[in-house]
């Protein structure tokens, strides 16, 4: 497995572009399972999880293009089989996103349940129950999902609690059933929303979209001709480099970014004393060689806080000055940086759901694992500010997630290297 030897010490200083967001290119490409046409999808991450999901449809029988830009062209026109299997849902638990749009347009889908993850036991009884309320038959035999419908219908949707890809299967579903489906306490996530645009271009009709009640008019087929659609800038990334450049007191201006999508981040980083400056697509940060201040975050479903941002924040709070206490209210069991930062010299207590983290002078270098993808940037994080070198194994967790993550870190002035197996 390859590993990533970071000596810390740099400030980061220069100009990055943000890539396109891994968890809108996910719920897309597996919507386009839904369009009758081909279709050409642009800035899309050179990452692990793009090549899973290309893989699965590739299973199916679908066709696709990769250019070298990543302009990926891909054609459904032709489905041999509706399953998704075990052994590409155990990488990548998003694969569950093939159901709805499989469902609703061949009237059938086997999609491998996926099981516990590091981060919890992350469950998909909302997905399954949403899919039987609009008539599919559902069935969990041999560790996978059969479901089967003639055609969905519509009907009003309240999820118990607000999840991402179960909003997206379930809009994905709406699209094509008989009738007019809401969805309400839809999840609000800027991707959710850069899906329902998607699904818009392609011929869905979606209202609503944006707020957490979603409207679906079901339509017979997804049939635009020539749609090309760009993903919407990767939100985490952006405030992931971010951090990189709080975090070693140095400067960043991120190109490509979405900094509508990132407001609840951006507060926290100006709290700890960043200077923020935003355009359009754009977002420098300057610390101006200045230690952070800690901060408390909770996170919650947007526009609160990412929980997908929580684990870089410990990071920063670690050499803060002050304490810092953070709250994750998504998921259970998402702490597991947290032990390894401690290996480095943070001074973080958990208490349940609650990290109080104590700024440290200094952390220093360690051989530390990478054990999600999250916990994984963390990690990277804290190595950058650490003294003496850091080896963070593992790191097919930050592959899945993050392009070219050293070479980006280097082009700031980070001293990183992969070290392949
Ligand atoms: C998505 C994101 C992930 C992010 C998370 C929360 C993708 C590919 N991944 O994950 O990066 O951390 O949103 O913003 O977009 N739950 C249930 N039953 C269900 C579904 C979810 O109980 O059927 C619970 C989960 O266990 C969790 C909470 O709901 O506690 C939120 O999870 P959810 O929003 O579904 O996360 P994902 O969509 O898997």
């Amino acid at each position: 497995m390859d590993k990533l030897l970071i000596t810390g010490g740099q400030r980061l200083s220069g100009e990055l572009r943000i890539s396109g967001a891994k968890n809108a290119a996910l719920p897309i490409l597996a919507a386009t399972l839904l369009s009758e046409k081909p279709v050409s999808i642009g800035n899309v991450p050179h990452l692990h999880d793009i090549t899973t999901t290309l893989e699965l449809l590739g299973r199916m029988g679908v066709q696709f293009v990769v250019d070298e830009k990543m302009n990926i062209e891909v054609d459904s026109g032709t489905i041999a089989n509706c399953e998704a299997p075990y052994e590409l849902v155990r990488t990548m638990r998003a694969s569950i996103l093939v159901l709805g749009p499989l469902l609703a347009r061949f009237g059938e889908a086997r999609v491998s349940l996926p099981g516990g993850c590091a981060i919890g036991t992350r469950p998909v009884d909302i997905h399954l129950d949403g899919l039987s309320k609009m008539g599919a038959d559902i069935r969990v035999e041999g560790g996978f999902i059969h479901a089967r419908a003639k055609r969905l219908k519509g009907c009003r949707l309240v999820l118990e609690q607000v999840t991402v890809t179960g909003t997206e299967n379930l809009l994905m579903a709406a699209t094509l059933a008989s009738g007019t489906t809401y969805i309400e306490n839809a999840a609000k996530e800027p991707e959710v929303t850069d899906l329902a645009h998607f699904l818009n271009k392609l011929g869905a009709r979606i209202k609503g979209i944006g707020t957490d009640i979603l409207e679906i008019e079901g339509v017979e087929k997804l049939d635009t001709e020539n749609l090309h659609y760009q993903i919407m800038p990767d939100r985490i990334e952006t405030g992931t480099y971010l951090i990189a450049a709080a975090i070693t007191g140095g400067r960043v201006k991120l190109k490509n970014a979405r900094t509508d999508t990132l407001d609840a981040v951006l507060d926290k980083l100006s709290e700890a004393g960043a200077d923020i400056t935003t355009g359009t697509d754009w977002i420098t940060l300057d610390m101006h060689g200045r230690k952070p201040k800690a901060v408390s975050v909770r996170t919650a479903p947007y526009p609160a806080f990412p929980t997908d941002m929580q684990a870089q924040f410990t990071a920063l709070n670690a050499i803060a000055e002050g304490v810092g206490i953070i709250t994750e209210t998504v998921f259970e069991n998402r702490y597991m940086h947290v032990q390894e930062m401690q290996r480095m010299g943070a001074n973080i207590r958990l208490e349940s759901n609650t990290a109080i983290c104590t700024g440290v002078a200094r952390l220093t270098g360690a051989p530390v694992m990478a054990t999600d993808l999250r916990a994984s940037a963390s990690l990277v994080l804290a190595a950058l500010a650490a003294e003496g070198q850091t080896l963070v194994d593992r790191i097919y967790h930050i592959d899945r997630g993050y392009d070219h993550i050293e070479e980006k870190l280097s082009q700031l002035g980070a001293t990183i290297r992969r070290i392949p197996r």
